[in-house]
């Protein structure tokens, strides 16, 4: 049975104290709602991480980097790897995220790069792939997807791939408030499965959660949720209200 999973990605936004109390108020949700048996990952800003990590140990979620290096250590001033988040804790690591892509520069080779670091240091990779606006209209969409996943991801081999989380987020979804339908999500997230499929066979790819990202909010996860091949969301804006959060985590049937 492939994980339920409902991750928060804070991107950067609050300040010391505002990200401490939203990390309580999750927490007090979390108490008075439960979360049924989905799996819980926060990815706060870098500076954040070891303190929302005493909390997350302390109350049964878990934590999440937004980046990491793609190089091992040593003269990358400004860089963190992959070793010092696994060392601190630290669980997971979204990559590739599409503003990662448009604003600096991340190319599926530094990206794939990206995946091994966290692999090799006991990490689980939260890959993210999905087309622009222009490429759905143009109808491209499937290859854009396909050449992302493969690009980042198919260099490894089962075992590997089978630790990988990925999450198809279509940038035009991204912050807009206009959601994918949830039969635009699921053909996608089919898609996606078959790949793995074609290249690991259906015993990986039956075992690889696939969430979706891209204006999720505690209204419409029900609904995108409940397809088959979706496994949970991505979730930026709607992670930053508690109540709204956990209520999304709560969204499965
Ligand atoms: P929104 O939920 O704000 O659209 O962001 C999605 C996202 O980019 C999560 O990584």
């Amino acid at each position: 049975m492939r994980k339920k999973i409902v991750a928060g990605n804070w991107k950067m936004n609050k300040e010391f104290q505002d990200a401490e109390d939203l990390m309580f108020e999750i927490v007090d949700e979390l108490t008075e709602k439960g979360s049924g048996d989905t799996e819980i990952i926060i990815c706060p800003p870098a500076v954040y991480l070891e303190m929302s990590s005493d909390i997350a140990a302390e109350n049964g979620f878990m934590v999440g980097a937004q980046n990491l290096s793609q190089f091992d250590s040593g003269a990358y001033t400004g860089e963190i790897s992959a070793s010092m988040l696994h060392s601190m804790g630290i669980t997971h690591s979204i990559l590739g995220h599409s503003e990662r892509r448009t604003y600096f520069g991340e190319t599926d080779k530094v990206i794939a790069d990206k995946v091994d670091q966290a692999l090799k240091h006991g990490m689980t990779p939260i890959y993210c792939c999905g087309e622009v606006l222009a490429e759905r209209q143009a109808e491209r969409h499937f290859d854009v997807v396909r050449n992302q996943v493969s690009e980042a991801l198919f260099h490894l081999g089962k075992e590997a791939v089978s630790q990988c989380i990925i999450a198809y987020e279509p940038v035009w979804a991204i912050g807009t408030g206009v959601t994918a339908s949830s039969a635009q999500a699921q053909e996608m997230h089919a898609f996606i499965r078959s790949l793995l499929t074609e290249k690991y066979g259906m015993e990986v790819s039956e075992e690889i959660s696939i969430l979706y990202g891209g204006s999720c909010n505690a209204k419409n996860a029900a609904e995108l949720f409940a397809n088959k091949d979706v496994d949970g969301g991505l979730i930026g804006g709607a992670a930053l209200k508690a109540a709204d959060f956990v209520a999304i985590v709560n969204s499965f049937q």
